[in-house]
């Protein structure tokens, strides 16, 4: 059964600006360090690093609770396809990501399933 689903949509060029502002505190807060090492080799890092953010905020949507930013982690298939990998899932708990992005918006959608 579908235990909870989220959507977050982030405006690109305003996480750029807290980026800026608040430079390696801000993103060593928010992303692991594989996160950053594929955003960062990008053309534009912000525009994938707000998507990462924006799969986190889905993920605590879709859950209904906040965790710490790091325990989720947004991890690719060879075929570029997100997913997520959560420190200390529940089991039976399943969870499937989708990130878009279209100009200055980057937009993710978590949905999560359990057993029962
Ligand atoms: C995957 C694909 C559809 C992305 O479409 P797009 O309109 O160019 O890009 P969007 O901005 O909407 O989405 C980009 C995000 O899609 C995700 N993505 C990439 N490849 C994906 C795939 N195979 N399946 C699902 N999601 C994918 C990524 O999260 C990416 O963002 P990121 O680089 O920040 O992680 C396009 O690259 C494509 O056609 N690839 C080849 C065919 C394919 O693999 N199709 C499978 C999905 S139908």
């Amino acid at each position: 059964m579908i235990h909870g689903i989220g959507i977050d949509a982030v405006e690109v060029p305003r996480f750029k600006r807290a980026m800026d502002r608040w430079g390696e505190r801000l993103t060593s807060r928010l992303f692991t360090g594989p996160e950053l090492a594929y955003s960062l080799r990008l053309r534009r890092p912000e525009r994938h690093l707000a998507a990462r953010f924006a799969a986190k905020v889905s993920f605590f949507k879709a859950l209904g609770r906040p965790v710490p930013w790091r325990d989720v982690e947004v991890v690719r298939a060879s075929s570029g396809a997100p997913a997520l990998s959560v420190k200390g899932l529940s089991d039976g708990m399943r969870v499937s990501v989708s990130i878009s992005h279209d100009g200055d918006l980057s937009i993710a959608e978590t949905i999560i399933e359990r057993d029962s």
